[in-house]
């Protein structure tokens, strides 16, 4: 703790510097852009900022980054075209700061782009850094004002859950542009962001408060109504108990469960195929799973208390005067669910995040959590990190657009969460669909997991090893681009689905994904393979 406050003191009392006179210009000469980058660092003025480096990195390098936190779990990084890597820290308080990369490409579009973070971490995303700069985006990222994938820095420390809220990737963003300007000598002409879960967040947040950011955001599977969804995640412990509860369910009776999930709901998108395109018209009911009253440990039925655990997991949650915290998890991914959510452990980014943003007590215990838990914290709200704002008229007024998406089997963050915001904006600025189509667009993105995977069409260019093409109609990023810079607005996102997950064995099905509020059903003949085959109709 030591070390760190002297860290930020010590960055703190360093000569402030506002704007920097350096300009300086790329040309397609590689040597030049080589040169200026090795020099770019020494000349930098980064106001509250230290450079440590900047090094010109060659298109297909194996990059190791061996500074990053273990638990960000990433040691080295492919980086698909030539950029000039440059590495700083920013301090926010003097106590908090955050470190943050800029890569900025040789071969550079115009365009500026952030990145985001996830769960609640603290680690600089590399993937995004990579996917985005070999796409001619000045790209930065930062690990969003602390170090790893723990919430212990938080501990008494309101300046670092500052930074996760919003400080560090707006600083990130403003001292990412500057950066931009200094080195290409010229501004960008546009700006953008990507991310996805707590990215997703933190892309909803510049929406919301920081509206002049960017020009255009996609914002994925959004970790919105922040403390509620920790709480949620939270909860389930306290329905199943432990694993040897007799409310558990084990993992091969969730296998039943989805089973039986499938048996009733797979159906009502007219194809049969293991994917439920939409969730919101499956209401399913596990009655009919109760084990016959002389069955003992059957993994094909469950026990009556069991059959109750079900319901209470695929129900939403409310405190204990009545009121929605958080809504259900949504049928489907169940199974991936159940290793991660309904395992009969504690939830650890929800232990964390009430041991040391909410509750500033080590000892807290996640088996007591509660109702008091919920309301307690979203009553607090450190930072507005709820993030649940419905006002979305500054990115209208300027005329950003907004890409929102969530993957219907997602199995972190309920995909139901993400209409409910969608109307919220609707009802908060009184707009209808239509009327919101000029800004902000909703898709739900089926048989996709948690940002990436799935048993769906789920490469839709949200990142490096989802990408079928840039093409704005398969590639959400370019689809961002072309919607903000020619004014083509996306009507479906079309996703790919690859033979095994592995782009080299072929495409194994697309699907046009649709845009909220219409759901997506099979038209009953043709290939159900095919995109054209199914049609977006009303709910
Ligand atoms: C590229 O730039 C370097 C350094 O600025 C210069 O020495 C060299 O002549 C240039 N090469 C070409 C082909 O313009
Ligand atoms: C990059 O290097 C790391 C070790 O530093 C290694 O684990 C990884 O496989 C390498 N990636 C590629 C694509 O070579
Ligand atoms: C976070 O990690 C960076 C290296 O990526 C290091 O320079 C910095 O000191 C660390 N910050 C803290 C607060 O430990
Ligand atoms: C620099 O730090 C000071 C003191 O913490 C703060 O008031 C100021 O806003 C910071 N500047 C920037 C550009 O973040
Ligand atoms: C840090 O800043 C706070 C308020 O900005 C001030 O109260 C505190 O004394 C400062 N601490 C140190 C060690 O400078
Ligand atoms: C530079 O980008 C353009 C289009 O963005 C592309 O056609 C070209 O191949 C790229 N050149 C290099 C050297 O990457
Ligand atoms: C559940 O019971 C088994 C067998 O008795 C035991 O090994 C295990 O530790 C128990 N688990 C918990 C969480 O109590
Ligand atoms: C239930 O059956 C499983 C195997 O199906 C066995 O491992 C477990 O010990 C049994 N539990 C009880 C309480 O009988
Ligand atoms: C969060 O939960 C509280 C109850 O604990 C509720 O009053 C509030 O409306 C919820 N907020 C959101 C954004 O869901
Ligand atoms: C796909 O994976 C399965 C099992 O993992 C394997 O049996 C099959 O051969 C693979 N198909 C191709 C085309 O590689």
């Amino acid at each position: 703790m030591r070390l760190e406050q002297s860290l930020w003191t010590s960055l703190l009392s360093a000569p402030l510097v506002v704007g920097s006179s350096a300009h300086y210009s790329v040309t397609n000469n590689d040597t030049n852009f080589h040169s200026k980058c090795s020099a770019i660092a020494s000349k930098l003025a980064v106001e509250n900022g230290t450079v440590h480096f900047s090094e010109f990195v060659a298109a297909g390098t194996n990059l190791s980054v061996p500074d990053t936190d273990p638990s960000c779990t990433q040691s080295a990084i492919v980086v698909p075209a030539d950029v000039c890597r440059i590495a700083l820290s920013v301090a926010t308080s003097n106590r908090s700061g955050l470190v943050m990369e800029a890569w900025l490409p040789s071969n550079w579009t115009g365009r500026f782009l952030s990145g985001g973070n996830g769960g609640l971490n603290g680690c600089v995303d590399y993937n995004s850094l990579a996917y985005t700069s070999s796409l001619g985006f000045s790209s930065v990222g930062t690990n969003n004002g602390h170090n790893g994938t723990g919430g212990k820095p938080f501990l008494n420390n309101a300046d670092v859950v500052e930074d996760f809220a919003y400080r560090a990737m707006h600083t990130g963003v403003v001292v990412g542009k500057q950066i931009t300007e200094d080195f290409y000598g010229k501004a960008h002409d546009k700006s953008y962001y990507l991310g996805c879960s707590t990215g997703g967040r933190q892309g909803f947040k510049a929406a919301q408060d920081f509206p002049d950011d960017f020009d255009g955001i996609v914002s994925g599977a959004p970790a919105i109504s922040f403390t509620n969804l920790t709480s949620w995640s939270g909860h389930f412990l306290t329905i199943t108990g432990g694993e040897n509860s007799s409310s558990f369910v084990t993992m091969p009776q969730w296998v039943t469960v989805h089973q039986d999930v499938l048996k009733q709901c797979d159906h009502l998108d007219g194809y049969v195929d293991g994917i439920i395109e939409d969730p919101r018209i499956c209401q399913y009911d596990p009655s009919g799973l109760t084990c016959p009253a002389s069955t003992t440990n059957s993994t094909s039925c469950l026990t009556a208390k069991q059959v109750e655990t079900v319901k209470a997991v695929f129900s939403p949650l409310l405190n204990d005067d009545g009121d929605l915290v958080y809504p259900r998890f949504q049928p489907g991914p169940e199974v991936t669910g159940a290793a991660i959510l309904f395992n009969g452990q504690p939830f650890p980014y929800t232990t964390d995040f009430f041991r040391y943003a909410i509750y500033n007590d080590p000892s807290w215990d996640p088996v007591t959590l509660g109702s008091d838990d919920y309301n307690n914290a979203a009553r607090l709200n450190p930072f507005n990190i709820q993030t649940w704002k419905g006002d979305l008229s500054g990115i209208q007024q300027r005329g950003s657009k907004i890409i929102h998406w969530h993957g219907t089997a997602d199995f972190i963050i309920s995909s139901d969460n993400s209409p409910r915001y969608y109307e919220h904006v609707s009802s908060t600025m009184g707009l209808s669909s239509d009327e919101l189509d000029d800004f902000y667009r909703y898709f739900s993105v089926s048989g996709t997991g948690h940002c990436t995977g799935g048993n769906g069409a789920h490469a839709i260019g949200q990142r490096t090893g989802e990408v079928n093409s840039y093409e704005p109609k398969e590639n959400v990023l370019m689809a961002l681009v072309d919607w903000v810079e020619n004014g083509n607005a996306p009507e479906t996102l079309i996703g790919t689905k690859f033979v095994n997950n592995t782009q080299s064995l072929g495409v194994e099905f697309q699907r046009a994904h649709c845009k909220y509020p219409k759901r997506n059903q099979y038209k009953g003949e043709g290939d159900p393979k095919a995109i054209d085959s199914w049609a977006c109709v009303d709910l």
